[in-house]
């Protein structure tokens, strides 16, 4: 029973999807989770709590003033026990409170008490999905770290057609599985990380680099120190921060990073090359400030890293593809031309990514290819870790 001893609160909010619930319940039961069930006023209108009292053997909670007998403060005990806390069916309203720090009732007060992570899956009309307001709540909470399983394209309970429906039972109980039986499944990996932008000097006071924030690669170390794993990191500048339990080589240049790089492949298992050296670097650096009124600069190709580790790996190769056109197309022809196992191709010209905590992927491998919605930098982290142990 993968999930004996877990304890998961899940939140239950007034739309149509709540019957769907009754079998999310059930299955994290079967998977040997402990399940307390908090509904909204407008939750109970679509199934009674009797039925989730009966699926959870345990008391379902709507009101926060009920008297119970007993002292607990019941929004913030439930918020403590909880190891994961999963809202389902989310509606609007729900993502629009929590978004916002509203805690005006059971679900909405325990969810803001809570420190455990939180799994949100929306369901909705395709209009309200789409709407401005949703879109920029979700877009707070992905920031902030809250897990969204996405809501699926289809028949809506409305009559519509379009994005909106909630992801089916199995899919949500394998995410919570996911979540926290991940635990330590990369111990005894050694996983080394590229991460940041290198730079390229000009003169004595100027230099050339790129708009990498270092952010992607900072959440591949959460993630990976998460999952037990030893982490080396190659770092060339970056505004976010390492967790220092990982091993930390700064670097400047491109030439840098390839050889900090290069030299340790044969001390990993899972290289992820998250960083961004400059491709190119002038062919001549000024000892001196340069003051010409024009300034031509011959630039040279820099080393290859990816291509590179690709020739000498021993072990797992992700690489990443920051396209601006025919996306696709180019990520699939590095994949190849560098030996790698899994390309992950940024569209940087319809997507804001430098910077920015979430992203929108499409992950590449020799068989397949999949574009992922928008989600949090850390969610790709764990897509990517769990394509390199085979999941
Ligand atoms: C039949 C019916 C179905 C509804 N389905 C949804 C839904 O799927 N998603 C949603 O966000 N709101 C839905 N609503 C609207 C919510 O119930 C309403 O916004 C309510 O205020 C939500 O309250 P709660 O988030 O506290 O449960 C539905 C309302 C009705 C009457």
């Amino acid at each position: 029973m993968a999930l004996q001893g877990k304890h998961i609160v899940i939140g239950i909010s007034g739309g149509i999807a709540v019957y769907k619930v009754c079998k999310v319940v059930r299955l994290l039961k079967k998977l040997g989770a402990e399940v307390d069930v908090i509904m909204t006023e407008h939750a109970t209108e679509f199934v009674s709590p009797l039925t989730f009292e009966t699926l959870s053997n345990r008391p379902v909670v709507t009101d926060m003033f009920a008297r119970g007998g007993h002292w607990e403060v019941e929004h913030i005990s439930l918020a403590k026990k909880a190891d994961l806390f999963l809202v389902a069916p989310a509606t609007a309203n729900i993502i629009g409170k929590y978004a916002n720090g509203i805690a005006d009732d059971m679900l909405s007060t325990t969810l803001m008490a809570t420190t455990a992570p939180v799994v949100v899956c929306p369901a909705m009309n395709v209009n309200m999905y789409h709407s401005p307001a949703f879109t920029a709540n979700l877009r707070t909470l992905i920031e902030r770290g809250v897990h969204v399983v996405r809501a699926e394209s289809g028949d809506l309970a409305c009559g519509d057609v379009g994005e909106g429906r909630m992801a089916e039972p199995e899919t949500i109980a394998d995410y919570c599985q996911r979540l926290l039986c991940a635990g330590r499944d990369l111990e005894g990996k050694r996983v080394l990380v590229t991460c940041g932008a290198t730079c390229e000097r000009l003169d004595d006071v100027r230099y050339i680099t790129n708009f990498s924030s270092g952010k992607m690669g900072s959440a591949i170390v959460d993630a990976a120190l998460a999952r037990g794993a030893q982490v080396t990191v190659i770092a060339g500048r970056h505004t976010a921060p390492i967790d220092s339990r990982a091993t930390v080589i700064d670097v400047d240049t491109t030439a840098q990073m390839y050889e900090e790089t290069v030299s340790r492949v044969a001390e990993h298992d899972i290289y992820i090359l998250a960083g961004a050296p400059c491709d190119y670097r002038p062919e001549q650096v000024s000892d001196s400030k340069i003051k010409s009124d024009t300034l031509t600069v011959h630039f040279v190709k820099n080393p290859d890293i990816a291509r590179r580790v690709g020739e000498i790996k021993k072990g797992y190769l992700c690489i990443f593809a920051a396209e601006t056109e025919d996306g696709v197309a180019h990520a699939r022809e590095k994949l190849v031309r560098k030996h790698a196992d899994l390309a992950v191709m940024n569209d940087v010209k319809h997507h804001d990514v430098f910077g920015s905590d979430t992203d929108t992927v499409t992950l590449l491998t020799a068989e397949s290819e999949r574009e992922y919605p928008e989600m949090s930098k850390r969610d790709v982290a764990d897509l990517i870790l769990d394509k390199a142990i085979g999941r």
